[in-house]
């Protein structure tokens, strides 16, 4: 049985939404990745890009990622970071030691979703990139990546009917 249920998927997709009423309805723990990693630097997430760069930022990631997959005992919901799961050794332990679940969102909703925030570094428009082109390109990127967890949900829907879904395919499993 396994007992740790990761959230997959681009920003503004809905993991940290989902994520919460998730682990309520089935009395798990919740973990946040980018809060562990901003509790663990002091800073926010956009501090970090811009002071130290996206490399400093992945290898954190990495870490703590890494440190929850492998010693959290407790049966938990991990809204993981967008970008988190196109690191190889984190597919590798993800897919193996839990229940993957991608929330596959429209273009339009996760533009809706992140136009007003300045929390994201990678969506800062640029070099006349506009914000629908900047996901489009990340999107046509990863979706192949994300495909490989173990379930698709698609996240369009409201927040209760997406965990409802995720309930009938995880119920024989947890
Ligand atoms: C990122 C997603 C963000 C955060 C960082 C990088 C990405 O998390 O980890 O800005 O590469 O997609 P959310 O998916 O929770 O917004």
């Amino acid at each position: 049985m396994k007992k740790k249920i990761v959230l997959i998927g681009m920003m503004g997709s809905g993991k940290t939404t989902i994520g919460r009423i998730l682990s309520k309805i089935l009395k798990f723990d919740l973990i946040d990745t980018d809060l562990l990693i901003e509790k663990s630097c002091k800073k926010k997430i956009s501090q970090i890009f811009n002071e130290h760069g996206e490399k400093f930022f992945r290898n954190k990631e990495e870490k703590i990622i890494l440190d929850i997959l492998m010693n959290t005992k407790k049966p938990c919901v991990i809204a993981l970071g967008g970008g988190a799961f196109l690191n190889k050794e984190l597919q590798k332990v993800i897919l193996k030691d839990t229940i993957s679940i991608w929330l596959d969102t429209s273009i339009e909703l996760i533009h809706k979703r992140c136009k007003k925030s300045n929390q994201r570094p990678l969506l800062h428009e640029s070099n006349g990139k506009n914000l629908k082109k900047i996901i489009k390109d990340l999107l046509k990127i990863r979706k192949p990546i994300y495909s490989k967890a173990k379930f698709v949900v698609k996240a369009s829907d409201t927040p209760i009917n997406v965990c409802n879904k995720i309930l009938t395919y995880i119920k024989d499993l947890i």
